[in-house]
This record gives C-alpha cells, sequence and structure tokens, in this order.
C-alpha cells in the first residue's frame, strides 16, 4: 500500500502533533525561500519527551520533503518544574518536580535530538539567540 506523502499527512492533520507539523514545515519552507538549508528547532520544557520525540520524527520527514536539514533541541531543567517566582507561573497549579524527565531513559530514545540539561534562563544561550 501506498504510504501517504508528508504534505497529505500535514493536509488531514494526520500527525500526532499536527501544530508541530505545520510549524516545523513551514519554517523549512520559509528559510529555503530565504536560501538556507539548516534550520534549528527548539522545545521549550521537555516534560517526559514525548514532544521532543515526535519533533525528530517530524525533522526527518521535513528534510526528507524540502531538503532543509532540521536539527531538534530540547531545553528542559531536568528536574521538573522549577519553583514558581511569579503568580502567573500559577502556584496553586503547578508545583516544583512537576514533569519530572527521566533523562538518562529519553537520552536513549533520542536518536538525533540534542537534550539541553539546566534551567533555560541559563541554557537558552547555547542556542545563539539572545531572547
Ligand atoms: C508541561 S511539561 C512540557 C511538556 C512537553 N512540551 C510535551 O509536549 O510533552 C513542562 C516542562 O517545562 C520544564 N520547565 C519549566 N520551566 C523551565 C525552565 N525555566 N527551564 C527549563 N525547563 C523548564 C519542566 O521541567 C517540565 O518538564
Amino acid at each position: 500500500m501506498l504510504r501517504p506523502v508528508f504534505t497529505e499527512k500535514l493536509e488531514f492533520d494526520a500527525f500526532p502533533r499536527p501544530h508541530f507539523a505545520y510549524g516545523i514545515f513551514f519554517a523549512a519552507l520559509q528559510a529555503k525561500a530565504l536560501g538556507y538549508y539548516r534550520i534549528s528547532v527548539y522545545e521549550f520544557g521537555v516534560g517526559w519527551g514525548g514532544g521532543l520525540l515526535e519533533m525528530e520524527k517530524i525533522a526527518a520527514m521535513v528534510t526528507k520533503e524540502t531538503s532543509v536539514k532540521v536539527e531538534v533541541y530540547g531545553f528542559d531543567t531536568g528536574s521538573g518544574m522549577p519553583e514558581s517566582v511569579d503568580y502567573r507561573d500559577l502556584p496553586h497549579v503547578w508545583k516544583p518536580g512537576f514533569f519530572h524527565l527521566d533523562a538518562e531513559t529519553l537520552q536513549k530514545k533520542l536518536t538525533t535530538a540534542k537534550l539541553v540539561l539546566g534551567n533555560v534562563r541559563e541554557t537558552y544561550l547555547l542556542t545563539g539567540y539572545n531572547f
């Protein structure tokens, strides 16, 4: 049986996280239009890793589809939610340590994505961007 092509799957929202697929695909198309053949995509807050693993798969498909190399990075404390610093963090909902990531187990499942551990307040510098 023929497998649906990437764009067809995109059109039918046939990805577990269609917003990831849409965003990465159109970022790659835009890069290509601007003459770039390599982009990086970041997940800020990896949790248990489901999103990052999905991004890896999508990145490979998008690279195949567009010839733009897509590098995937996941940023996480590695120890779950940090202490809240502001009422807008909803401290009555989210407690420190929620979504604790088992970095070693996730690392074994990842094939191409790079996991950057630490508080993004510091590690964002590794992206090379000044947000
Ligand atoms: C809801 S989970 C992320 C879920 C994930 N994006 C997914 O789709 O599966 C939120 C994550 O953000 C991480 N996080 C929150 N604040 C952070 C910070 N300042 N630096 C690094 N990671 C942070 C926590 O460790 C937690 O794992």
